[in-house]
């Protein structure tokens, strides 16, 4: 099998979200000279098609930074290529990993400027969703933002603040994922130019990126640190809800602060459902909510 491009499921695991694979946790080199001509072809069409999508949509850093990155449609980028722009920009780095890792390994590399890339890209039929983060997900989604100063610094202190909250108990960690979903996964930005995109779960997805700011299903809310997490999610559709931030200064300066008061606060207050709007919020736009499927939030 020398040179197959297979990734290393290791097995399945039953957790609260259903059945996940579990992958092999360790980094690896990119086996690059392993993809396929379809595995290129994949990123070239999802590239082309979301560099589209996104004109206008994505705020300018992402836009902007992912093509200083060298990033381009013509073949899948190699790690190694683009770290030698990510690195001296910020001090970041891409590593490959097989897929989703454990938390507390997650927050390790983010906290030493490490973001594990997920080095195998969809199959042609998943053009349009997949339930787990692949190569196109993550480096397209992810890895642009890591070239502006204080997001990489909001990344890494969010690494940080994971290998605290993880020693903290499954509360905090639940509190700060929500940070995470509604922020770098999920988040949006009022730029000078507009309602903008920054979340890369957003980024990588053409229904979604036109849906989050387009739609008049979903409600936007002003960024709020305590009511997010309080915050559940969908992990299988659409967000009901979005959360906008001014700038990424406000996002730093906003999650600055040592969490540990915070959660210990929360513990005491109930959840907040997905699509609910909470008498405290900046409404920006009250969603119709149409659509919005009545299964649990995650
Ligand atoms: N300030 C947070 C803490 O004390 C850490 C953090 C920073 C978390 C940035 C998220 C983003 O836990
Ligand atoms: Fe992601």
């Amino acid at each position: 099998m020398v040179g197959a491009a297979v990734p290393q499921k290791v097995e399945h695991q039953l957790t609260d979200k259903g059945y996940v694979p579990v992958y092999a946790t360790g980094v690896v080199d990119q086996p690059w000279s392993g993809y396929s001509d379809t595995d290129h072809q994949v990123w070239s069409e999802l590239y082309a098609r979301q560099r589209q999508v996104l004109a206008g949509r994505a705020c300018r850093e992402f836009i902007d930074n992912q093509a200083r990155m060298g990033m381009t449609p013509l073949r899948i980028p190699k790690f190694d290529e683009l770290n030698r722009a990510l690195q001296p920009a910020t001090g970041w780095q891409v590593v490959g990993v097989e897929g989703l890792l454990p938390e507390l390994a997650f927050f390790d590399h983010l906290a030493n400027r490490r973001f594990p890339v997920t080095w195998w890209i969809r199959k042609p039929e998943q053009m349009d969703y997949l339930s787990e983060p692949d190569l196109f997900h993550d480096l397209f989604g992810h890895v642009p933002l890591l070239m502006n100063p204080m997001f990489a610094d909001y990344m890494a202190a969010y690494g940080r603040g994971g290998v605290k909250a993880h020693a903290l108990g499954t509360e905090a960690l639940t509190n700060l994922t929500r940070l995470y979903w509604y922020t770098v996964e999920f988040g949006l930005i009022r730029d000078p130019e507009g309602l903008r995109i920054y979340g890369s779960g957003i980024v990588s997805s053409k229904g979604e990126s036109i849906h989050c700011l387009e739609s008049d299903a979903p409600n936007r809310i002003g960024f709020d640190l305590a009511r997010i997490m309080r915050t559940r999610y969908r992990i299988d559709t659409f967000q009901k809800t979005y959360f906008v931030i001014d700038s990424f200064e406000q996002l730093m300066r906003a999650t600055e602060p040592d969490f540990t008061p915070i959660y210990a606060e929360l513990a005491a207050l109930p959840a907040i459902p997905a699509g609910e709007i909470h008498p405290s919020d900046t409404v920006i736009t009250r969603g119709t909510g149409e659509g919005w499927s009545t299964d649990a939030d995650t």
